[in-house]
């Protein structure tokens, strides 16, 4: 074990420490690389495990890793639902639906009974990926709901009667730690935190690990902590090779081994209103999410 430096301060190789270390097969963050098993096809679908994507910090890469693990997922011939849990609608817009123009939506489906999420639930250019799309209108929902009984559990509520038709439903969380994404975790099985690989990264962790305690101790508790996704890694920086041995230091194997590089190819993706997976199908970050699948599975235990 290294003395932890302080950020910003270079690594230095020690000549007497690591000697027996094999720096070719040293992935991001200084792990050694692991196998990941391949996953065997299904035989049924269903019952789906629910994952929140969730970091209250903005712009970490949450929506992008929502759409990306979902339509990798469907490679390995998974059947996935994806949450639009945002009333910014990123998600929706990045599959390329003009969700402004929906009538229906995840609103109606939350705030109405009447109202069924297989009914509001689209297609997307990717096959075997769904999506329950959302807009603006979810924001009053966050204002709606606090008068209701129940107000926590109206998203799980809601999903619950398609859970059987998938095998994996991804919610992407809008960025903070109100009563929308508060419904994400009651709903979820499991979390994921996408967390930038810049220097701010670790600040927001410790609030977001302590609402999922309280919302496991409260609330579900059967959620989990899956996995936390570094992203933007740019590996010529060393800056961006600091943080995330931090971050592997401060979380150990809770860091999923895959780490999603910067590249523009994502902003070009949202144009392009499709996942990573269809528009560069051979380009690094395609495969990088589909590692992040397979480690996703085996994590699931779903091999
Ligand atoms: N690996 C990456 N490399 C380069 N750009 C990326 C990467 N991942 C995401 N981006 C870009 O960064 C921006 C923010 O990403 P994204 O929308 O996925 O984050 P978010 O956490 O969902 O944001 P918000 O908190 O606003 O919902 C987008 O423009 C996206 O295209
Ligand atoms: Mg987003």
């Amino acid at each position: 074990m290294s003395t932890p430096r302080p950020m910003g301060v270079p690594a230095r190789p020690n000549p007497d420490e690591d000697a027996d270390v094999d720096y070719a097969t040293l992935r991001p963050g200084g792990r050694h690389h692991r196998p990941i098993p391949e996953p065997s096809p299904l035989t049924r679908h269903g019952p789906a495990r629910v994952l929140a994507l969730c970091n209250q910090k903005g712009g970490v890469g949450k929506t992008t890793s929502t759409i990306n693990l979902g339509a990798a997922l469907t490679e390995y011939g998974r059947r996935v639902l994806l949450v639009d849990f945002d009333p910014q609608g990123a998600l929706s817009v990045g599959l390329g639906i003009p969700a402004h123009q929906l009538d229906r939506t995840i609103y109606n489906v939350v705030m109405e009974r009447a109202a069924r999420a297989d009914e509001v639930i689209i297609k997307t250019s990717v096959d075997g990926m769904e999506l329950l799309p959302s807009n603006i209108d979810l924001s009053a929902a966050e204002v709606q709901l606090v008068t209701e009984v129940g107000r926590e559990h109206t998203l799980g509520r809601a999903l619950r009667p398609v859970l059987n038709y998938y095998d994996y439903i991804l919610i992407d969380c809008q960025p903070s730690l109100g009563l929308l994404t508060i419904n994400a975790l009651t709903a979820a099985d499991k979390v994921i935190m996408p967390l930038e690989c810049e220097f701010f990264a670790l600040r927001g962790i410790a609030l977001l690990t302590d609402t999922i305690t309280k919302v496991t101790d409260r609330l579900n508790p059967r959620l989990e902590i899956l996995g936390i996704l570094g992203t933007m890694y740019d590996p010529r920086t060393l800056h961006s090779r600091e943080v995330l041995e931090r971050v592997v230091q401060a979380f150990g194997d809770r860091v999923f081994h895959t780490v999603i590089r910067r590249t523009v190819k994502f902003p070009e993706t949202t144009v392009a209103g499709e996942p990573i997976t269809t528009y560069a199908t051979t380009s690094p970050g395609a495969t990088a999410y589909r590692t992040l699948a397979r480690e996703v599975l085996a994590r699931c235990h779903d091999e």
